[in-house]
């Protein structure tokens, strides 16, 4: 593996690594792709680092660790070339109308877009994607860090009583993720939805809540700390002020628990991050800031997730899922 020089994240935490060397010259290569997937099992977060900062590179990265997955919602823009297939585009251009707060989040005293609590992808599907890799194609100049947070660190780090009292229980999502609506492990203000956050919300009454367990074991034998307050309703069985009480109780731990990477992002950065493992968040920038990401999803399911009332994979009517959900 000539070329290809692997080394941790950090000396500050015992998952993640950093990668340099994967070109276009040996990333074909069946010996490296191997390596790098069992190093991707093993410490749940790569940073690629030196890499072609185009979308064909993306893909075929992506491709290393498994097959694609589609975006469960058919409306979320996808990049415009058809050799960037399977890569959903989030680009925020600044605003003409600054001073207009709507869909804006005050964190810490500033005002941001793009701004993301911790949480997993997908929780709204009964079905998860296993990773999520990811390219800042514009990186705002200030702010827009991503964070990362590993869910067996965090389970470990976990008051353990708590722990007893929520293994074997599962949270509840929904497809309405309007951080205006967020109900648990509230760090932040919102001032109203934009137009199109209420047209999507209409549509996202006709979509079945998904259930996910709180902590789940890996294959692996690991326990992952795996929910979130984004998207989440309560706990399933205890929608009453004693579940959500538990279930912010649950959450405010975990923040307490989260020791996070932030990533600031370089052009020629990817980054994959397992989604059945790693928690991550979105920093927000100032609202005058151009920030274009461009994502891929492995496909990858842990199998543990499901809709109420019993609907299966495949029943739900994917094309009423709203225009631009968070990926
Ligand atoms: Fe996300």
């Amino acid at each position: 593996m000539s070329g290809v020089s692997i080394r941790d994240l950090d000396d500050k935490h015992g998952w993640g690594s950093r990668v340099s060397g994967v070109t276009w010259d040996n990333i074909d290569d069946e010996s490296l792709r191997a390596q790098l997937r069992q190093l991707f099992v093993d410490r749940g977060f790569i940073v690629f680092e030196d890499m072609d900062p185009s979308s064909q590179m993306q893909v075929a990265l992506s491709k290393v660790f498994g097959p694609l997955k589609d975006h469960p919602t058919r409306n979320v823009p996808r990049a415009g070339s058809d050799l960037a297939e399977g890569v959903i585009d989030m680009h925020y251009t600044p605003r003409g109308d600054p001073g207009h707060d709507h869909g804006l989040t005050e964190v810490n005293g500033r005002k941001l877009v793009s701004y993301l609590p911790w949480h997993f992808d997908h929780t709204y599907n009964d079905e998860l994607n296993y990773a999520g890799v990811l390219r800042a194609v514009v990186q705002a100049p200030e702010g827009g860090r991503t964070g990362f947070a590993d869910g067996i660190e965090v389970y470990k780090a976990m008051n353990p009583d708590l722990l007893r009292r929520i293994e074997g229980l599962s949270a509840i999502y929904t497809l309405d993720v309007r951080l205006t609506q967020m109900r648990f492990g509230r760090t932040f203000r919102t001032f109203g939805d934009t137009e199109r956050d209420v047209a999507n919300t209409l549509e996202s009454k006709l979509f079945p809540r998904a259930i996910h367990p709180m902590v789940w074991t890996r294959p692996t034998g690991e326990k992952v700390a795996h929910f979130c307050g984004f998207s989440a309703v309560g706990i399933e069985g205890h929608e009453d002020p004693e579940g959500d009480a538990l279930f912010e109780e649950a959450l405010q731990e975990m923040y307490r628990c989260i020791n996070p990477y932030w990533h600031d992002w370089k052009p020629t950065d990817l980054v994959i991050w397992d989604n059945l493992r790693i928690l991550h968040a979105v920093e927000g920038c100032d609202p005058k800031y151009e920030r274009r990401m461009h994502r891929t999803t492995i496909r990858g399911d842990y199998g543990l997730g499901r809709f109420e009332g019993g609907k299966k994979i495949g029943e739900v009517d994917r094309e009423i899922a709203p225009l631009a959900l968070p990926a």
